[in-house]
């Protein structure tokens, strides 16, 4: 049985490591696409600091939409391209957002977020969805963020079958 550790502190390095360890040991023996998607969102919400929103976006006959996650009621779709996370799947790499009102195109679900950081979800040469995270916080992502979170897609696109 899966539990929750609290945040052990101390750097964001050991805090980045935590959340890899837990992501693994929550999909481990589980191979289903929504389960897997659902419990790393959940994760990813409850272990790093400071966010308003996690979750998936998955592509659909070329738009984006709305997978599991944890935060408000979101856009249901996004098209490819608009927004930061059509642009992270247009163009197939992470996005940073140190300020989203600086972002041309932005699509503000929540008023309340201030910046975002987007990661593509390939498998092979296919761009399956993004991986969202929000925070109230200006500049709240890093590029060790980014790289946690590429490694967090990796281990969510090693436990699953492919859909959607
Ligand atoms: N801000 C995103 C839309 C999704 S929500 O933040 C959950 C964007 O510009 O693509």
């Amino acid at each position: 049985m899966f539990a929750l550790q609290a945040a052990r502190g101390g750097s964001q390095a050991e805090l980045h490591a935590q959340l890899l360890e837990q992501a693994r040991a929550l999909v481990a023996g589980e191979r289903d696409f929504t389960a897997n998607a659902g419990n790393l969102a959940s994760l990813v919400f409850h272990t790093l600091p400071d966010l308003n929103w996690a979750g998936f976006y998955w592509m659909k006959q070329r738009e984006l939409v709305l997978g599991p996650f944890q935060g408000k009621p979101a856009c249901v779709r996004i098209a490819l391209g608009r927004g930061v996370c059509g642009t992270a799947a247009r163009e197939r790499r992470t996005i940073l957002v140190p300020d989203v009102n600086a972002f041309p195109g932005h699509i503000a679900c929540d008023a309340a977020s201030a910046s975002e950081v987007v990661v593509p979800v390939i498998a092979g040469t296919r761009v399956l969805g993004v991986l969202d995270l929000d925070s109230p916080l200006r500049g709240r992502f890093d590029e060790a963020d980014a790289r946690t979170l590429e490694a967090l897609v990796r281990i969510f696109l090693e436990s699953t079958d492919l859909e959607p």
